[in-house]
């Protein structure tokens, strides 16, 4: 089983950028943490992070045909990108969409997500590990639907 976990835009200011909305673990060290977890758990992970929505969605056609599912933290354009609601749906990836912060604790514009209700399940304000746990459930929602 082979997952795509993909970052979107400021993520890579992460461990400067708010700390206190986010954290201090950098991405590199999330990237890490999730490529030991994916060892343990006996599947393929492959990171990227782009600001950039075109790179985002190039990258989802590219990886399309060895990816089994994927773990998006949209970031900003959770809120306001049809273009990467629609690569997911023409590639027909499962995803589980997941967030640093609570979202719904924030802004009105936070609130609304593009991508939640086509998502397998959405984790959000749980830090670092917000990552982790949808990891968890991509992973067993994936073997439960009988992907190796
Ligand atoms: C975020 C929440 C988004 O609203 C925001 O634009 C981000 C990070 C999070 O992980 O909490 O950049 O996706």
């Amino acid at each position: 089983m082979r997952i795509l976990v993909l970052h979107g835009p400021n993520l890579n200011l992460l461990g400067s950028r708010e700390p206190a909305l986010y954290g201090s673990d950098s991405l590199a060290s999330i990237d890490t943490a999730l490529r030991q977890q994916a060892v343990a758990i006996g599947v393929g992970l492959s990171s990227f992070q782009s600001n950039c929505e075109g790179a985002l969605v190039d990258h989802i056609h590219a990886e399309r045909d060895r990816t089994d599912g994927v773990l998006i933290n949209a970031a900003a354009y959770t809120h306001s990108s049809i273009a990467l609601r629609d690569a997911l749906l023409a590639t027909a990836l499962p995803f589980v969409e997941v967030h640093l912060s609570n979202t719904h604790a924030r802004e009105s514009f936070r609130h609304r997500s593009l991508l939640a209700d086509k998502a397998i399940g959405v984790i959000c304000g749980f830090g670092p590990a917000s990552y982790r746990l949808g990891l968890d459930g991509l992973v067993e929602a994936l073997r439960t639907r009988g992907v190796v």
